[in-house]
């Protein structure tokens, strides 16, 4: 892929709502596609920056997160968002590192050094209980998701749940393979080949909840996310989970 296929400027914490800020990184390499990346940064009512799935690590981008905020709590959302995390909290040894299940135990499989301090559940801990819920969504022993949903905001937060690949920013053969794949714009949503591994019923539920949060933005780590009408993109990308 080139440069076109990412969303600049890189790098650079964006604001998207009050307390909220996007900050879209380069790509990253995972089998035979390359991936726009993208991290979400909350100011807590604490003050406290919580950030989720950090991009590629930077000193400028450190120093311009750090201006809204002491960086207290680092995020690795899910079994394969955490290739930065290790850089951020060499960088911060002060941050707590807050993993999904089973992130720890890949990182070690893979032989990468990840401090982690916590594991996710489905309880938010006492730095963010009562402002950001969150579920580890179930249904699959092999991917596990845990998503986050900023109440003053009414942002949801996904990472692989939901992608959405813009054919404009693709090389030809991965237009083709994401449109097969079933995670391309305008009809973004979970990869076939992840939807395989995932129970049904128990994923429904974890989507009807999402639902009940009243989302009206949901930021995606990957590809083009939903400033607006956040419950409406979940019904539709979750559609084929209908019986
Ligand atoms: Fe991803």
């Amino acid at each position: 892929m080139t440069p076109e296929g990412t969303y600049p400027p890189l790098l650079t914490p964006k604001p998207v709502a009050d307390g909220v800020w996007i900050v879209d990184g380069p790509e990253i390499g995972f089998y035979r596609m390359d991936f726009p990346t993208r991290m979400t940064a909350i100011r807590l009512a604490s003050g406290a920056m919580w950030l989720h799935s950090p991009v590629k690590f930077s000193e400028p981008l450190l120093e311009a997160l750090q201006a809204q905020g002491p960086i207290r709590h680092l995020v690795a959302p899910n079994w394969i968002h955490y290739a930065f995390v290790a850089d951020w909290s060499d960088a911060l040894p002060g941050a707590e590192v807050w993993a999904c299940p089973g992130v720890a135990e890949r990182a070690a499989e893979k032989g990468v050094d990840l401090r982690v301090d916590h594991v996710l559940t489905d309880e938010a801990p006492a730095p963010w209980r009562g402002e950001v819920a969150q579920i580890v969504v179930p249904g699959s022993r092999i991917h596990r998701e845990a998503v986050f949903f900023h109440r003053p905001t009414s942002t949801l937060i996904l990472t692989d749940l939901i992608e959405n690949f813009e054919p404009r920013k693709l090389p030809w053969h991965i237009r083709l393979m994401t449109r097969l794949a079933g995670n391309q714009d305008p009809n973004g949503s979970m990869p076939r080949d992840m939807r395989l591994l995932f129970d049904r019923d128990a994923l429904r539920g974890a989507v009807r909840r999402m639902i009940d949060w009243g989302p009206e933005r949901v930021i995606l780590a990957h590809g083009r996310w939903y400033e607006t009408g956040g419950v409406a993109e979940l019904r539709r990308a979750f559609a084929w989970l209908e019986p």
